[in-house]
């Protein structure tokens, strides 16, 4: 069951970190991927690797908005179609039509300062798939007001499963903003199905999260995840919202990306920012540690557990990974796994 999920969007690359007429490599299911973006801010991404000899293209450079191998100087545009070779004197270029040329591209799209790419087969039924999260009305183009982008060494299961785990809280994450082991509550949360994923019905958050408490008021919270990895948590307080975007995306079988966007219409909030970040980069980290240090276990390959109901959401992740697999291998639709329930744990 560890296999990667391809034809899937993954966020990809936080916008802010990459500019126009800059280029950026990144590995994503052991592939290495070359996003660039145009002068006019278009966003593209080819496979790294020129198809003429090999070199990775992030050692060249961006010429008219066409990358530029570093080696011979061929050039393509954002769709993988090669449009130039230096070499070609007049007569061959008659001969070799280099637009026949192609390395393989990604369709992208960009949305709340993420861009995200699909990756799997060209010719894949983008209806057929989850589509990268909306959050509520806010504008597309919206920026978020905090954005965290970090590597887990583990598998992006472990990753996922580390993300919505209930029960680790008061131990990994002992703070005195948050709980501690002897603060902690027995909870009973609803919970369903989404289109491929499955959601926290929207709830008062319990008495011991002190988190929440900054929001005043009296905060709601829902969370929502959907295969491959992507989490949504929304909290409102009337008309003021708190939304947290969390993509994971497999850098490889060993390694998982993680960024984490935050969105916020209070004013007052942003006054708090560096105190907020450091509280969400400490949390994190946190995490991080956590996985790093199951590593030194998972070595050996142990078999592991799942107990109810603090791994339900767990179970119910590998099992819409198992429809995910049965629902493409049979081309048949994809029958959500998970059915409306109240969970319980103490946390
Ligand atoms: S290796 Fe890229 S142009 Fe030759
Ligand atoms: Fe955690």
């Amino acid at each position: 069951m560890y296999e990667l999920i391809k034809n899937q969007w993954y966020a990809a690359v936080s916008s802010k970190d990459l500019k126009p007429e800059q280029m950026l490599s990144l590995e994503i299911m052991g592939d290495p991927v070359l996003f660039f973006r145009k002068s006019t801010g278009e966003v593209s991404a080819i496979r790294d690797i020129c198809p003429h000899r090999g070199i990775p293209f992030k050692h060249g450079r961006l010429v008219h908005d066409m990358v530029e191998c570093p080696y011979h100087g061929w050039k393509f545009d954002g769709g993988g179609v090669c449009r130039e070779i230096p070499s070609l004197t007049e007569t061959q270029k008659e001969k070799l039509d280099c637009t026949k040329i192609k390395v393989k591209s990604y369709q992208v799209q960009e949305r709340y300062g993420c861009i995200w790419a699909f990756i799997g087969d060209a010719d894949f039924d983008q209806t057929k798939c989850p589509q990268p999260p909306v959050l509520g009305d806010m504008p597309l183009n919206a920026k978020p007001n905090m954005i965290q982008v970090e590597t887990f060494d583990c598998h992006i299961d472990h990753a996922v499963i580390g993300l919505m785990d209930p029960a680790h809280g008061a131990y990994v994450h002992k703070s005195r903003l948050w709980r501690n082991e002897k603060s902690t509550y027995e909870k009973h949360k609803a919970f369903g199905p989404v289109d491929y994923g499955f959601q926290m019905k929207r709830h008062q958050p319990s008495a011991n999260s002190k988190a929440y408490k900054i929001f005043g008021g009296q905060p709601t919270t829902e969370i929502t995840f959907r295969i491959p990895g992507n989490r949504v948590e929304h909290i409102q307080i009337g008309s003021r919202y708190f939304f947290t975007a969390t993509g994971l995306m497999p850098i490889n079988e060993k390694k998982t990306q993680i960024i984490q966007l935050s969105y916020w219409n209070m004013p007052w909030l942003s006054l708090l920012k560096p105190f907020i970040a450091a509280f969400a980069d400490n949390f994190l980290w946190q995490d991080i540690d956590a996985v790093t240090k199951q590593q030194e276990g998972l070595k050996y390959d142990p078999n592991l557990m799942l107990i109810n109901d603090a791994d339900t959401q767990a179970k119910w992740y590998y099992s819409l990974k198992k429809e995910w697999f049965e629902s493409s291998e049979q081309k048949r639709e994809f029958n959500n796994p998970v059915k409306d329930v109240t969970l319980s744990w103490k946390s």
